[in-house]
């Protein structure tokens, strides 16, 4: 199939390299001129462990591209929409990027005879594809509804793991309007060991939200147990593998730590909750999921404080993106503890093996290292923020106290913030 990505962060990219994997000839789009040429130039805007080897097989094998112009996209079969949708003040998500997409691909798919499939794989409220995409989308192309294929495909892979995560997924959901439009995106995977999902559109919507909201809640109740442990004197990592042993709950996602991040958990969770307020249903367990997540980071430096006078202190921060893996900081708890740090008068060093050039962006005040070993130079303190490998090592510490938000190390001068 000929395909055309709209979007290439780190859904669109992954997703588009992904399907040329699977033998389809793709064709991304973006509207940042530097991000394509990038892309065009083998080097990915962003990092992913396998990502940019596969973009270069595919560019030199000429089965993958990417463009700026909309009027390409019309030599495509199907096309997936892979915008951005952030927050918005109120915690509902922006379909600005969704409805400027679906407009600009509407009118270059004008011209086109016969019919054209759209897929949304952006992370989208229930009802989206359908009163929003599908009407817009006839509007600006003048087609009928029937010259559309619509469709809803959410997007579960995990950034740090989402070359392998979308070549082995744990399920496809496809949310078709119709019978020939499933069939076509379904075959789209074939190849793919994987158990296929049909539903309607807004049914997948939802699944992906819900989805969202059900791992964020896990994670802050097993946050909040986790605090409870340690006024315990108990290591939370034992109670979980206990817990865990209940087939009912399972052993993943059990990890305590100093609270999620990243582009999904945090804002879908408020998008959850802003939907469900707009509907007059209660959100008790999506408030409680939200607050016990803004305070870990927070307890971080509570618990440094603790132990030390953080005014005038140096302090060694290892790990500023959200998750290892990747280079993403968005909502990262290392923005609150670095703010935190700073506003408590304290110097800030920092390393991550992908994450500074992004973080350096908002924090130009902090200094920078190569290493972990270069970063803990000179500091009274560290703190572990993501759980990369390298930081594993106890003999990088000495008898420097370390503050673990992540269960990564033990030392003879250590902290966990859960145990
Ligand atoms: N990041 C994840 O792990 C993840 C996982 C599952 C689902 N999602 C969802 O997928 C969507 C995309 O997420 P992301 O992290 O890839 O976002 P991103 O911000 O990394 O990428 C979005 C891309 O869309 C481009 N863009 C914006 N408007 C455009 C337009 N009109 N035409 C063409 N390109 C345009 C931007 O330049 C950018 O490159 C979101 O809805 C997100 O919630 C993300």
């Amino acid at each position: 199939m000929r395909l055309s990505i709209i979007g290439t962060g780190y859904v669109g990219l992954v997703s588009g390299v992904c399907f040329a994997e699977l033998g389809h000839q793709v064709l991304c789009v973006d509207t940042v001129k530097e991000k394509v040429e990038s892309i065009n130039a083998g080097e990915p805007p962003i990092f992913e462990e396998g990502l940019e080897e596969m973009l270069q097989r595919h560019l030199s094998r000429g089965t993958f591209r990417a463009t700026t112009d909309y009027e390409e996209v019309p030599g495509t079969d199907i096309t997936f929409l892979c915008v951005g949708t952030p927050s918005l003040e109120d915690g509902s998500l922006d379909l600005r990027y969704v409805r400027r997409a679906t407009e600009d691909l509407g009118k270059a798919l004008r011209g086109k005879g016969g019919r054209h499939t759209v897929v949304v794989k952006s992370t989208v409220p229930p009802n989206t594809t359908r009163d929003v995409v599908g009407p817009l989308l006839a509007k600006a192309s003048g087609k009928g509804l029937d010259e559309i294929g619509l469709a809803m495909n959410p997007e579960f892979l995990k950034e740090g793991v989402a070359v392998r995560d979308f070549l082995s997924p744990d399920r496809v959901v496809i949310g078709a309007m119709d019978d020939r439009t499933f069939a076509e995106v379904a075959s789209l995977y074939e190849g793919l060991e994987t158990k296929v999902l049909r539903t309607d559109p807004s049914t997948a919507e939802m699944i992906k939200m819900a989805s969202n909201a059900f791992l964020a809640a896990r994670i802050s109740l097993v946050n909040e147990l986790g605090n409870l442990c340690k006024a315990l004197g108990l290591d939370f990592r034992k109670v979980a593998e206990g817990v865990g042993m209940d087939p009912r709950i399972g052993p993943l996602f059990l990890r305590a730590g100093c609270g999620f991040g990243g582009s999904c958990f945090p804002k879908d969770v408020r998008s959850v909750r802003a939907l469900a307020r707009s509907l007059g249903v209660r959100t008790d367990m999506l408030d409680a999921t939200l607050s016990v997540n803004e305070g870990q980071p927070r307890r971080m430096v509570e618990l440094l404080e603790r132990r030390m006078e953080v005014y005038g202190s140096t302090i060694a921060v290892l790990g500023l993106a959200f998750k290892p893996g990747t280079d993403d900081i968005r909502e990262a708890s290392s923005l609150t503890v670095v703010s935190e740090l700073l506003r408590k008068g304290a110097k800030v060093r920092a390393y991550d093996p992908q994450a500074m050039p992004a973080f350096r962006k908002a924090f130009p005040q902090v200094t920078y290292c190569s290493s972990a070993k270069e970063c803990l130079k000179g500091a009274d303190a560290a703190l572990i923020l993501t759980e990369w490998n390298e930081f594993a090592d106890p003999t990088l510490y000495g008898s420097m106290l370390v503050i673990d938000g992540r269960g990564v190390t033990k030392t003879n001068n250590y902290e966990g913030i859960c145990w």
